[in-house]
């Protein structure tokens, strides 16, 4: 192989999971990061965020990386730029690009006759691309680079796995020697030393490389989560449809899912998608739709119905409370998935704050120490469902599952759970003495 000497900007989900996985794979990353508290964590050894596998395997390979504060020294050694900085929802629902300009400015005064290939990793608006390479060009008129978009695919709660081992890598660009250095970044993947827990998802076949255009390389990032929050939607509708008409949204899931067409995957009914990537990408397409003087119907339709379900699902619940004042409700689950501590567009959050509005009295519990402001948190489950009215599971954490509900049921003033991912059995919850409600579930 050859090994690369790379500068990975922001060390988030994507650049550290990237720099952790191109690392194992042989090249050598200078990881910038600019928030210092994050910066002294990795300095230290310790990533600054909950991610399975990726603490011990960036002691692993830490040879391989350098960690920096700017990027300065880093670039003159590196023939590849990669930029994973985040590119956050602007208020008119668009994406914020002040931080891949910002890595620009620092960028541009060091380009020169060597050439580099500029990356970028981050989620960005088609044709953005297009304004970096005219950007750089007139900052450094005079200087060989080339611009490539290479969008990330990997989820959170499995973001080395996916770093490692993707679907599939999209490399958007028409340079011949941009391509060819991109080849050289990611075939060594495959074969990289991973972690004893990775081993099993090493393919067998090569990872397919799309070589595609800069704008589809950009579009198709969001295209492919816009399909993953539309078929969350659609399977939300069925469950409502389930709920109508007393069929069973798990049966029809399992039907689903054995056509090879249609496949089981982001088929979960529950009560919407959260996190920092589904709500902000499908309303940034929608706005690129628009921008582009098409009306993108069906997005539309997912996000409405996306926004409303949790709305639908807290109903059950408040028709079997008779209302929610006065009532004391556990929230279990803040975090917008498991095995993560992110809470951006956490539904446990909105959900534990709606009730409140309400007037329920609510405790809420995570397995992370995860404590938003204005909502009642215990890490003790035992303590947080003591006493309640009911009991919501908002994030399918194993804790919940493996729990033992006939004990837990014990201490509930009433045992009345709403299982809001249709993560419990409702046939042990029935056994354990519990009023079960889920989505689109018979109980
Ligand atoms: C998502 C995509 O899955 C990644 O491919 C993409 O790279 C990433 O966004 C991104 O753009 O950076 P992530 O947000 O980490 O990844 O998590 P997901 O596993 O996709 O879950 C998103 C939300 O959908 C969660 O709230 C989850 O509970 C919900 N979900 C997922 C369902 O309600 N039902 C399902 O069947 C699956």
């Amino acid at each position: 192989m050859t090994r690369l000497e790379i500068t990975m900007v922001g060390a988030g989900y994507v650049g550290l999971s990237s720099t952790v996985a191109l690392a194992l794979a042989g090249h050598r990353v200078h990881l910038i990061e600019r928030n210092i508290e994050r910066l002294e964590a990795l300095q230290s050894g310790q990533i600054p965020f909950l991610e399975p596998d990726l603490q011990s395997a960036f002691q692993d390979c830490q040879k391989n990386i350098c960690i920096a504060a700017n990027l300065t020294k880093a670039l003159k050694t590196s023939s590849i730029i990669m930029l994973a900085v985040g590119t956050p929802p602007t208020p008119a629902q668009g994406a914020d690009l002040s931080q891949i300009f910002a890595a620009l400015e620092d960028v541009a005064p060091l380009l020169d006759q060597t050439p580099k290939l500029i990356v970028v990793k981050s989620t960005v608006p088609v044709g953005t691309n297009a304004e970096i390479r005219a950007f750089l060009n007139s900052r450094a008129p005079n200087a060989l680079f080339a611009v490539a978009s290479n969008p990330e695919f990997l989820r959170q709660g499995r973001a080395l796995r996916d770093a490692l081992f993707p679907d599939r890598i999209v490399l958007g660009t028409s340079e011949p020697w941009a391509l060819k250095l991109l080849h050289q970044l990611y075939a060594p993947l495959q074969h990289a030393s991973v972690p004893e827990t990775l081993a099993q998802f090493r393919p067998t076949q090569p990872i397919p490389m799309l070589e595609v255009s800069p704008e589809s390389a950009e579009l198709a990032k969001y295209a492919a989560n816009a399909f993953l929050a539309m078929k969350i939607s659609f399977i939300n509708e069925i469950a409502n449809v389930c709920a109508a008409t007393g069929a069973d949204v798990s049966e029809i899931k399992a039907v689903l899912e054995q056509d090879k067409r249609i496949g089981g995957d982001f088929l979960r009914a529950g009560l919407g998608y959260g996190g920092s990537c589904f709500p902000k990408d499908t309303r940034a397409l929608s706005q690129i739709a628009l921008r582009g003087g098409y009306e993108f119907r069906l997005l539309r339709a997912v996000i409405e119905v996306n926004s409303e379900q949790r709305f639908r699902v807290l109903q059950q619940l408040e028709r079997r409370l008779g209302g929610f004042r006065g009532k004391r409700i556990a929230v279990l689950g803040l975090t917008f998935k498991p095995n993560t501590d992110d809470l951006r567009e956490s539904l446990g959050v909105d959900i534990a704050l709606e009730l409140q509005a309400r007037g329920a009295i609510v405790t809420a519990h995570d397995p992370t120490p995860s404590k938003p402001e204005g909502i009642d948190f215990t890490s003790d489950l035992n303590a947080c469902l003591t006493g309640v009215d009911a009991a919501i599971l908002v994030t399918e954490w194993d804790e919940y599952r493996n729990a033992n509900w006939k004990d837990l049921g014990r201490l509930m003033q009433r045992k009345l759970i709403l299982d809001g991912r249709n993560a419990l059995e409702p046939r042990d919850m029935l056994a354990a003495g519990f009023e079960y409600l889920g989505v689109g579930r018979k109980s």
